[in-house]
């Protein structure tokens, strides 16, 4: 058992230069034992968070009742505000069946990311006006869906405060804000007749979107720029709640878990290289696990391991470090997968101005396996332990993000590794696309379907 977790050996004709670097990789290598014990933390965490206890994992109540019955209906706007990209989205739903999307892309500058919130939430507002005059409805009453993946204060399903920016976001004045409320002012100042009827993350958008097409859907997990999951909670386990809730059942748990570990219980996995990785980021000392996993960190960490092994004389020094970026590290992979290696050493020559070897493209391979298996491990070992907490006999994930979509390996490292942490679980992953769209509008239908239910 323990010997599937490890990685292959680095194969150099040069053995003791191969084993110098397997001994400096060695921090980021994680035996099984080592995860399960990660999985013990994370399974206490997530406990004491659901209680409302000292924890690193949020554990936030979405107040997302239930998920889609097929009887979805009507046209709805969706905002997706949070990764690379910020879209504006017309969705038409017909008996739940997604009839119609539109969709525009819109640049979110860094002075926009950096600077103050109010600027940040009118360019949204612009934008939606922008969006809804070229669609020609402009005088229309719509209701939006908002999707904001950042970690919310939620005190109803269409409100929630900003705890703190992560990724690439940091603007100021935001901090305990409502930023449904913002939007909705921001909004009415332009006089459009558009009302936020839910508030919602990428997970729980994710999670709604796959539940759509397949009902044993039960888990949404994100694995892109940052890295999150959310899941189908007992509401009755569900220690906050703002909102009469003896009727609801379950309710959608949006975990947080890229801030695992924030407050020390995660120590034992830091190495060196995630230090640094950390240090050299937006928002230091906050989400660090997600700097394990997030598409945002993976070419980060890919090159502070470079940076180390050259500094140990065991990789070429480069006269400059260009951008390494996770797309790097998906391309080492790729080719690594067929026995290949000159577009990696072509990448490595641009991104450090120095010519490279092959041995020194074998190197810079296997450190893009290490990074990539240990990102797939730790995400794992979150979904296996959910699983175990679930305790369904089958359970489907919906998983989306451009780390899971463009690694060749990811989601084939992912299947593995949960197989073996929950041996005893039926399991699928299922790649879930467009959650902060699709999802968004669906989870708007089903928030106007309860409150029609509601006495
Ligand atoms: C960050 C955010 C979280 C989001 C995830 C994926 O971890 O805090 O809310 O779900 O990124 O986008």
């Amino acid at each position: 058992w323990e010997q599937q977790f490890l990685p292959p050996a680095l194969h150099l004709d040069d053995r003791a230069r191969a084993s110098q670097i397997e001994s400096r990789l060695a921090p980021l290598v994680l035996c099984g034992a080592a995860l399960r014990r990660v999985g013990d933390v994370f399974q206490r965490e997530l406990e004491a968070g659901l209680r409302e206890r000292p924890s690193s994992l949020q554990m936030e109540n979405t107040y997302v009742p239930e998920l889609p019955d097929g009887t979805e209906e009507g046209v709805f706007l969706a905002l997706d505000l949070g990764g690379t990209n910020f879209r504006v989205l017309l969705l038409e739903l017909r008996a739940g069946r997604l009839v119609r999307e539109d969709v525009k892309h819109y640049h979110i500058s860094d002075a926009l990311r950096l600077g103050p919130g109010e600027e940040l939430f009118n360019f949204l507002a612009d934008c939606v006006q922008d969006f809804v005059r070229a669609e020609g409805m402009e005088d229309e009453e719509m209701s939006l869906g908002f999707t904001f993946s950042f970690p919310m204060k939620q005190h109803s399903i269409s409100s929630g405060e900003l705890i703190t920016w992560t990724k690439s976001f940091k603007c100021s004045g935001m901090q305990g804000v409502d930023v449904a409320a913002l939007l909705q002012r921001c909004l009415r100042e332009r006089n459009l007749r558009v009302t936020v009827q839910v508030l919602l993350n990428d997970t729980t958008g994710t999670l709604v979107a796959g539940a759509h097409t397949d009902p044993e859907v039960a888990i949404g997990v994100i694995l892109g720029t940052g890295s999150n999951g959310c899941y189908m909670e007992r509401a009755e386990r569900v220690q906050h709640w703002e909102a009469k809730h003896e009727r609801v059942r379950d309710v959608v748990v949006d975990i947080e878990w890229g801030a695992f570990g924030d407050n020390g219980c995660l120590d034992f996995l830091r190495s060196s290289f995630d230090k640094e990785v950390d240090e050299n980021s937006l928002l230091p000392t906050s989400f660090t696990f997600e700097k394990y996993i997030g598409g945002k960190y993976l070419g980060d960490l890919l090159c502070a391991v470079l940076r180390g092994l050259a500094r140990d004389g065991l990789f070429p020094a480069p006269p400059a470090w260009g951008a390494v970026d996770s797309a790097h590290v998906s391309l080492f992979e790729e080719e690594n997968l067929v026995g290949a290696w000159s577009q990696t050493s072509e990448a490595l020559r641009a991104a450090c101005g120095a010519p490279v070897t092959r041995h020194d493209a074998l190197v810079a391979q296997h450190v893009a396996r290490i990074v990539s298996n240990r990102a797939a491990q730790l995400v794992s070992v979150c979904i296996a332990s959910i699983l175990r907490r679930m305790n369904r006999a089958r359970a489907a994930v919906a998983v989306d993000g451009s780390v899971f979509k463009k690694h060749p390996r990811i989601s084939s490292l992912m299947d593995k590794y949960i197989a073996l942490l929950a041996p005893h679980h039926q399991f699928t992953l299922q790649g879930a696309e467009d959650g902060s769209g699709k999802g968004s509008a669906l989870t708007a239908a089903i928030a106007a379907r309860v409150a029609a239910r509601s006495p």
